[in-house]
């Protein structure tokens, strides 16, 4: 029996303790897709309202008139229910443990009580800066406690957050900040990512000279490394610091209906700019916490730790948002998975007894790769639940998390899901799916997976498809912030009246879903999510390059690697210099994460005589697979392909 076909079955310690079993996953499932309406209506009470819902679905799929509502009449503060909520029963608990960068720099634990004065004054100096119920305000922070708190208070004042990652260049934050039009930006000195410095201010600095929709600029001391006193942009520049000593350190939480806008994050697709996901208040929170609850198994008093950062979806749901609302304590990390060394993790988990760990593929395989003598010396004792997110996880990796990691005795749990769906759609739970290595099994209660074939068919039972979702859950997004048409042609015009989600899948026997990658040109590089069309546009706005086509290609750790195919202008000379040249100015208009692995000079590209690039060509050769081109007769010039396989790049 291979690996993959193993089962894994529910340890007797897991179903004791868990909240769902077989049994109860069953008919909780069955009542949740028959009866939407009531089993949303019952566990949106896990939320305080201020005024409670009477109305709790009121969905449609059909093309073009797609239109997603839930809980609409309902009023709620999400701050309230991630802080004062809890403040009368564990207001001494810690709500964040945030863990440093340097392992020597003390950490902090940060209980509901000090939680809730630091999301007041940092409310409080949003509003003192002119930021309305409504407005848009622009997060380009790192991963320190000053995220959370400035996340909660523009959920309690009712701005809308978008935050953009701190690896993201200051062409990329100027174009997410003039799109969602924020006023106000917030963002520190500098960031600390592995010992390295990020110039965080300076990049804003940059950003506003294409950004003049700014105002104010609120910038938190972290590193020290830019003093905020010697302001660059006087009249715009805020030193938080002082501010919030300024203010007071109580405010009232706005009263938001359940259907008005919490966040934007801009996410890529296959064609264009990356659009700004818009989520909002009511079903986001009901499904962010009710997942947290259930997928991970989460019980008072344990301590939780999801790696992802904040700039990404799973940062939103899983750090701050689904914990927080549950009363958990979260915590925050500002490093990375190798610094100082490989142990970095698990003497993490040691030190603050972490209990549920959730992280990524690419994190797994790097840290597979660095030996089992970084698991040695360190315990992982407290360690019950682990968990995946972001890209398939092969069954290599999913083995060693499992054997040696968790030895044997965590469940895996492989989550599925988007930045469009908001909290995670297929997935085992703990006490109740049998696993399997690599597959991320059964669907959450009310999501209703379906396969296509390429006629537009649903597939019954064993088959591979396209992943459609046939109705909607409350966690899912609304629109696309500013163009509704487009979200309503990405998603639901390819298979009318469902929810294209752009991934591949496989069904087996059991009914377990295998997620099998991207069918669209999106690609997936260590767990960042990439829009081939973005890195091509990078590209060709350099002056030496004439065309560009960049695919994804099979990559050890990243998951996939960044291939990138390059025409140049006439008369200019390929060179390595060159191909450095390009690869720091694909970093410079995008961010690190988008750094091409490869450049192959082409004189030409493939294309069909209507001037169409066959990229399934390219994704081949990308992919050393010479001897399953297909059919190049179709091609203007079929001459092309041969100069691309001759000089296929093998070195970076
Ligand atoms: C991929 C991240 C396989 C998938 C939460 C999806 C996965 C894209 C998994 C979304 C998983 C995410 N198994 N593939 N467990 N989780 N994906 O928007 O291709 O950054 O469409 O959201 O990541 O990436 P996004």
């Amino acid at each position: 029996m291979t690996t993959a076909n193993k089962i894994y079955t529910v340890p007797d310690e897991v179903k004791q303790r868990s909240f769902i079993d077989k049994h109860a996953y069953q008919s909780m499932y069955q009542e949740s897709v028959e009866n939407p309406e009531g089993f949303w209506g019952e566990h949106g009470k896990r939320l305080h309202w201020i005024k409670p819902y009477s109305k709790v679905k009121n969905t449609s799929f059909e093309y073009p008139d797609v239109s997603i509502k839930w809980y609409e009449d309902g009023v709620l503060n999400v701050s309230q229910n991630c802080v004062d909520r809890h403040l009368e029963t564990r207001g001494d608990q810690t709500a964040i443990i945030w863990e440093p960068d340097d392992p020597e720099t003390p950490a902090k634990h940060i209980t509901y009580k000090q939680l809730h004065e630091e999301v007041c004054r940092f409310a409080n100096v949003l509003l003192a800066n002119g930021v309305k119920k409504g407005d848009t305000v622009t997060i380009y922070l790192p991963m320190i406690p000053e995220v959370a708190y400035a996340m909660l208070a523009c959920a309690r004042i009712g701005a809308v957050h978008s935050i953009v990652f701190a690896g993201f260049s200051a062409e990329s934050l100027a174009g997410r900040i003039e799109d969602c039009g924020s006023k106000v930006v917030i963002t520190a000195d500098e960031g600390l990512r592995g010992g390295k410095r990020v110039s965080l201010k300076k990049n804003v600095d940059t950003a506003l000279k294409h950004a003049p929709v700014v105002e104010k600029v609120i910038i938190v001391r972290h590193t020290g490394g830019l003093d905020p006193e010697m302001a660059s942009n006087p009249g715009i520049d805020v030193d938080y610091s002082r501010a919030r000593e300024e203010v007071a350190p109580t405010c009232a939480p706005e009263e938001m209906n359940a259907e008005d806008p919490l966040f934007i994050l801009y996410t890529s697709g296959s064609t264009g700019k990356p659009k700004g996901v818009l989520h909002t208040t009511g079903g986001y929170l009901v499904y962010a916490s009710m997942t947290h609850q259930y997928v991970f198994d989460y019980h008072d008093g344990d301590v939780y730790w999801c790696t992802a950062d904040v700039g990404w979806v799973t940062g939103h749901s899983y750090i701050v948002y689904g914990p927080l609302a549950n009363g958990a304590t979260t915590l925050m990390f500002e490093g990375v998975p190798s610094y100082p060394d490989a142990a970095r993790f698990w003497q993490v988990v040691d030190k603050h007894d972490v209990n549920i760990f959730y992280t990524a593929p690419t994190a797994i395989r790097a840290l597979m790769g660095a030996g089992d003598k970084f698991l040695d010396g360190t315990s992982r004792k407290s360690l019950r639940l682990l968990g995946s997110v972001g890209e398939p996880i092969n069954p290599e990796a999913w083995d060693w998390y499992y054997e040696k990691v968790g030895e044997e005795r965590c469940p895996i749990v492989d989550t599925w899901w988007q930045t469009e769906t908001g909290g995670i759609l297929i997935t085992p739970l703990p006490g109740a799916t049998d696993l399997k290595a690599g597959s991320a099994t059964l669907p959450f209660f009310g999501v209703q997976p379906a396969l296509m074939d390429a006629d537009g068919n649903v597939l019954d039972g064993p088959a591979s498809g396209n992943l459609v979702i046939l109705d909607s859950w409350p966690g899912q997004m609304r629109t696309i912030f500013g163009d509704h048409e487009r979200f309503v042609e990405t998603y639901f015009s390819a298979y009318k009246g469902k929810y294209f989600t752009g991934d591949g899948c496989r069904r087996d026997d059991d009914g377990y879903y295998w997620i099998t990658g991207r069918v669209d040109d999106v690609i997936n590089v260590s767990g960042h999510r990439m829009g081939t069309a973005e890195v091509e546009s990078a590209l060709v706005s350099h002056p030496k390059v004439s065309e560009a086509a960049v695919v994804g290609y099979p990559h050890d750790i990243k998951g996939q690697g960044i291939y990138c195919y390059v025409t140049l202008m006439e008369g200019e000379v390929s060179s390595d210099e060159l191909r450095l040249e390009l690869r720091k100015w694909v970093r410079e208009e995008i961010g690190p994460i988008a750094s091409p692995d490869k450049i192959q000079f082409a004189p030409g590209l493939p294309k069909t005589r209507s001037g169409k690039i066959m990229r399934r060509i390219l994704r081949k050769i990308a992919e050393d697979d010479f001897s399953n081109l297909g059919d190049t007769s179709t091609l203007a010039d079929p001459g092309v392909v041969d100069d691309l396989v001759e000089n296929r790049q093998h070195k970076a």
